[in-house]
């Protein structure tokens, strides 16, 4: 696609029978660089968090901190359509959720997420009412983290099963341009994907989805401490960012000992 990527184009890519490619981005260059390479969805995720700020979940981003790299990636003017996280208890209420949402529109985002089914359905309808794009996300929640004690896939009871696919059709009915499904098993989410009339993009839910999402970190090494394993990295970034460094260190010092060695000649 050589023009700007609109919800709505998202949309007709599932009509087309065409797989939805979405990666993370933070910033300027790795937005510039996905856009280049033809990804058609760029999401700022919460994921910043942890693979870039350092915190040990999304729990603790604020908006301001999605503001900002917001702004960061939306420099890049990507063709893809880019969107952001409204993240840890920034849509409590509908009113929070427009205002919210409006900020990172002003931020640069062209869509916003949020994490959950049925029980946001106000701030959902709210949302979309004030002409922003929404996306869900369903299935693992992660700023869920700290109430459910970690990382659990979902879908494998039946009351999780059809808790899931009514939350799934409750967020399309409200129209929502496309739903997420994390760490969903795969046949509840190939299910949920025949079921609703919107695009599902998967991670770690199978490859019965519309479209897949992965944490660009992951897909190229660049946050090596963990990566999940649902991921093959296609790129050791973090080993090579590590040897350059090394390198360069190694020049440095030849550079350095060479200089010493002829001040020392000239006495
Ligand atoms: O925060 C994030 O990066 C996400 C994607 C992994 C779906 O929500």
């Amino acid at each position: 696609m050589n023009s700007k990527i609109t919800a709505e184009a998202i949309r007709a890519m599932r009509a087309r029978g065409e797989k939805i490619a979405a990666l993370t981005a933070y910033d300027y260059p790795m937005a510039k660089m996905l856009d280049e390479a033809g990804i058609p969805l760029i999401l700022v995720g919460d994921s910043l968090g942890m693979v870039v700020l350092g915190y040990p979940d999304t729990t603790h981003v604020t908006m301001a901190e999605m503001e900002h790299h917001v702004r960061a990636a939306a420099r890049a003017k990507p063709l893809a359509l880019l969107g952001a996280d409204l993240p840890y208890r920034s849509c409590e209420t509908a009113a929070m959720a427009v205002t919210n949402a409006k900020r990172l529109v002003a931020a640069g985002a062209e869509f916003v997420k949020a994490e959950g089914g049925r029980e946001i359905l106000p701030q959902v309808g709210a949302i979309i009412a004030a002409g922003i794009p929404f996306c869900g996300h369903l299935g693992m929640l992660p700023q869920n983290v700290l109430v459910e004690g970690g990382y659990h896939v979902k879908g494998k009871t039946e009351i999780e099963h059809r808790a899931l696919v009514s939350d799934a059709q409750a967020l399309a009915d409200a129209g929502a341009f496309a739903i997420v499904l994390e760490l969903v098993t795969p046949p509840v989410a190939t299910e949920i994907t025949a079921r609703v009339a919107i695009p599902t993009i998967g991670i770690g839910s199978g490859d019965g989805c519309d479209g897949q999402i992965l944490v660009t970190y992951d897909l190229v090494g660049l946050f090596p401490w963990f990566t999940p394993r649902f991921v093959k990295p296609g790129a050791k970034c973090a080993a090579d960012i590590k040897s350059a460094a090394a390198a360069w260190m190694k020049s440095i010092e030849t550079t350095v000992r060479v200089q010493i060695v002829k001040d020392i000649k000239k006495g």
